[in-house]
């Protein structure tokens, strides 16, 4: 008689995003008049930018000619790609990264969620509280998290470390030392960030009780700030204790293309043991490679043309983020996040739950968002909105809260 994994029905509820759609369509179905403005899930909505499509349609033609045709791509992707991503996301930015110390994958859930194969199951994971719950969720999968508390929405051993109004949305060190520290910035959800000395003040942390950081820097293409960070390994001693994982969803549009990558440096080591060389084996083993089509589609990315239509395309998200700030703030809503991320995190006004305002904002003037509460216990209280949305839909939506 088979076994299942039973880690699997310790998981609390349905993935938020589920819950939330469940809810719209009821809302919908009964208000079928109603016209529902979605500033609730972290998709991107623009097309893909011009040299972009070029360079799918020029791959796609590759494909139709035995001369140029590519079948499995490299286990680790494609050279061109992992040199571009090289040069441009860390050598310029003065990191010391070489290609081959750079997975190419099909973005960064899977590696996020996968990641933690690697690493024996009694470490202790601490999470910023609110997160992405994909963190979480597949370590508990993996049987690592300990018996949940329903009331306190809990797992007895995560350690949590609380991002509120009161930390400027910044983890402190927690009490408790961790084997392995997600950190994910700027942020989803609260859209907030830290400074460069503080993200050396968590690799000096690693480094001192040897602990690895996973680092989440899907949202690096929104800083604006100078003092942030736009990959960990800008910080002196990171190649000694940090992952860093990156998408192309949020700064190319890629939601629907699927590309990204995870960066083990081969200093980063558990004894004699590199991490690179477990990753390596593991994604061999389990992957067989993004697409050529989508490499060469992410290789335009960093292309002079590439950069300047999607630097625009950033531009316009960021502009809806300050649409979102200022129309919330001149409402009268507590607000932060905005500045260096394309999501805007709102306090509850009357002290209604997350929930209750899901409901309130989705009744009232038919603009969905996020349940704060949803990313983590700390986020009770607090809803998230996001600037992927049309400029026009954005604006739309602000003048409905405005009125409410
Ligand atoms: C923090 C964070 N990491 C990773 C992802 C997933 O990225 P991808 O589309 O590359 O799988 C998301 C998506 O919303 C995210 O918010």
């Amino acid at each position: 008689m088979f076994k299942i994994n039973d880690n699997y029905l310790k998981l609390p509820g349905s993935y938020l995003f589920s819950t939330i759609a469940k809810k719209v369509n009821e809302y919908q179905t009964a208000n079928p008049e109603k016209d529902i403005i979605r500033l609730g899930i972290g998709d991107v909505t623009q097309p893909l930018a011009p040299s972009i499509i070029d360079a799918l349609h020029g791959a796609v033609d590759e494909m139709a000619h035995a001369e140029t045709f590519h079948g499995y791509a490299p286990d680790l992707g494609y050279e061109f790609l992992r040199n571009a991503i090289a040069k441009n996301d860390y050598t310029d930015r003065g990191a010391d990264i070489e290609a081959d110390e750079i997975f190419v994958s099909d973005g960064a859930k899977c590696d996020s969620g996968n990641i933690q194969e690697i690493f024996a199951q009694d470490n202790k994971i601490a999470v910023c509280d609110p997160v992405y719950p994909v963190y979480v969720d597949t370590n508990v999968m993996a049987g690592r998290t300990g018996t949940y508390d329903p009331k306190a929405e809990t797992w007895s051993d995560v350690i949590y470390m609380p991002c509120t109004a009161e930390n400027n949305f910044a983890p402190d060190f927690p009490d408790e030392v961790p084997d392995i520290i997600y950190l994910c910035f700027p942020n989803n959800p609260t859209g907030s960030t830290i400074t460069k000395d503080q993200l050396q003040g968590w690799v000096d942390y690693a480094n001192k009780n040897g602990a690895v950081i996973i680092y989440d820097a899907a949202y690096e293409a929104y800083i604006s700030e100078d003092n942030v960070a736009h990959t960990i390994y800008e910080c002196e001693g990171a190649r000694t204790c940090a992952i860093e994982l990156k998408s192309f969803s949020k700064n190319a549009g890629f939601t629907g293309v699927r590309l990204g990558y995870t960066v083990i440096p081969k200093d980063l080591k558990c004894g004699d043991v590199q991490l690179h060389s477990l990753w390596a084996r593991r994604h061999g083993t389990k992957y067989n490679g993004a697409p050529y089509i989508v490499q060469k589609a992410g290789e335009a990315v960093y292309s002079e043309a590439g950069k300047a239509q999607l630097k625009e395309q950033v531009g316009y998200y960021m502009n809806n983020a300050k649409v979102i700030f200022e129309g919330l703030k001149d409402a009268g809503y507590t607000v932060s996040g905005g500045v260096n991320a394309p999501y805007i995190w709102l306090k509850t006004p009357d002290h209604m739950t997350s929930w209750e305002f899901f409901d309130h904002l989705l009744e009232n003037a038919n603009v969905v968002g996020t349940p704060g509460s949803g990313f983590g216990p700390s986020g009770e209280g607090y809803f998230r909105l996001t600037a992927f949305g049309s400029y026009e839909n954005t604006v739309a939506a602000m003048e409905r809260i405005k009125n409410m």
